[in-house]
């Protein structure tokens, strides 16, 4: 997906990016996008998507998209209850998301969200998908999630979700 800046796009990781500066902040997020996420991308255990600039293949951040379940005893007794009684619901896993410290405060974190919620919500109209969960590192990120929407799943304060439904109409 393209920016609105124009400058900017997403695209799924490739042997071409360039990940060898990115530099989150957050060393376990920079050693899974040197080290790990092309080999969990060929294992299909994660598919890893990097914002970089046009014509340039150095990445300046990126999202992992995966398929994950909540125990339905995980969602708020309001919204379980609407759901049937099976054990687990199916959701989409926004496990990593991050952008490099050189480029914060742009508007680019939003925009890699914006682009990971919109290509789970387009998936989940042939894979259901009830909702998208975020894994946060911290209270910084928790916040940031917060900021859009997300709530804490039951029990654990930094996996947040934001329901399909929502998603969806942020985009119609
Ligand atoms: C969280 C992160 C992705 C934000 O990236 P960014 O490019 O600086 O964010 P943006 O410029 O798009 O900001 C979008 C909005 O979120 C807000 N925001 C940014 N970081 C925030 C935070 N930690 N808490 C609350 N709000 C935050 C911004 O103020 C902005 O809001 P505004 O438009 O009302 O001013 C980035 O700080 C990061 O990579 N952090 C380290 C990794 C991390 O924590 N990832 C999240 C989960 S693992």
């Amino acid at each position: 997906m393209a920016c609105p800046d124009g400058e900017h796009l997403v695209e799924a990781l490739g042997a071409e990016h360039d990940r060898s500066t990115f530099s989150s902040g957050i060393p376990v997020l920079d050693e899974y996008l040197q080290h790990r996420a092309n080999q969990d991308k060929r294992r299909n255990v994660t598919v890893p998507f990097v914002l970089i600039s046009r014509d340039n293949p150095q990445v300046l951040g990126y999202y992992t998209l995966s398929a994950c379940a909540v125990r339905l005893a995980e969602l708020p007794s309001d919204l379980a209850r609407r759901l049937p009684r099976y054990p687990v619901v199916p959701t989409t896993l926004l496990g990593r998301l991050a952008v490099d410290q050189r480029c914060r405060g742009q508007g680019l974190g939003e925009f890699l969200l914006m682009d990971a919620l919109f290509r789970s919500s387009v998936h989940a109209q042939e894979v259901a998908s009830y909702a998208v969960v975020v894994s946060a590192k911290n209270e910084a990120a928790r916040s940031f999630y917060q900021k859009y929407g997300f709530q804490a799943l039951i029990d654990d304060e930094n996996r947040l979700f934001l329901p399909m439904s929502t998603i969806s109409g942020l985009f119609v």
